[in-house]
């Protein structure tokens, strides 16, 4: 990457709504139709598929971020998050990697499908399953069954998904 390179240069394919007030730090790969709003800071490795959209003032570290994916204003993505196709993360919503307890990182997992509400806290190592859903405000200790929602701090399962899966079905 040359240093007179602008981010859609390299990046042709991706929608950015201000280039100038958005970085994109060294290999990184975006996929096409890929939107990204201002002020937003994307760092080095950091890997983001198709059609997914990244909302201003974010800061995405080196992660994965697959296609179809949401993020809304003001994320913070923490490097070693993994975020799978088709996921919505509310606005402000914050990852965590580091317990502060002197071990290893260990790294949030949100599967495929997944909604998590705008102001949640996702805490270090937790694995949200497929198509769970986090209520607006939540702070999630632990791991999220698939389908469940999950409200609160900490986060505590309000339903296991039957019901909205039964509201789908005719
Ligand atoms: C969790 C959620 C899906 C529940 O929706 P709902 O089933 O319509 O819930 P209700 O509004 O009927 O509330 C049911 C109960 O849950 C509580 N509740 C609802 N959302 C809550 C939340 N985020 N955290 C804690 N409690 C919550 C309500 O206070 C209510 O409690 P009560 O029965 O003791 O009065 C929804 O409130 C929510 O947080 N959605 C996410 C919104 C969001 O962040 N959108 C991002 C894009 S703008």
């Amino acid at each position: 990457m040359s240093q007179s390179e602008t981010p859609e240069e390299r990046f042709p394919d991706v929608l950015f709504y201000n280039a100038s007030l958005t970085e994109v730090q060294e290999n990184v790969t975006i996929g096409p139709g890929t939107r990204v709003g201002s002020m937003t800071i994307i760092h080095k490795n950091a890997s983001i598929g198709s059609g997914t959209t990244i909302g201003s003032h974010c800061n995405i570290c080196e992660c994965v971020i697959g296609d179809n994916v949401s993020i809304q204003t003001g994320c913070h993505i923490t490097r070693g998050v993994t975020v799978e196709d088709d996921v919505f993360i509310g606005p402000q919503v914050v990852t965590l990697n580091d317990k502060l307890k002197g071990g290893p990182m260990v790294y949030p997992y949100i599967e495929r499908g997944a909604k998590i509400g705008g102001g949640s806290r996702i805490l270090p190592g937790v694995r949200v399953g497929a198509n769970a859903v986090v209520g607006a405000g939540s702070v999630v200790t632990r791991d999220v069954p698939p389908g469940a929602l999950v409200v609160g701090n900490p986060a505590r399962v309000r339903s296991d998904g039957q019901d909205r899966q039964a509201q789908k079905s005719p």
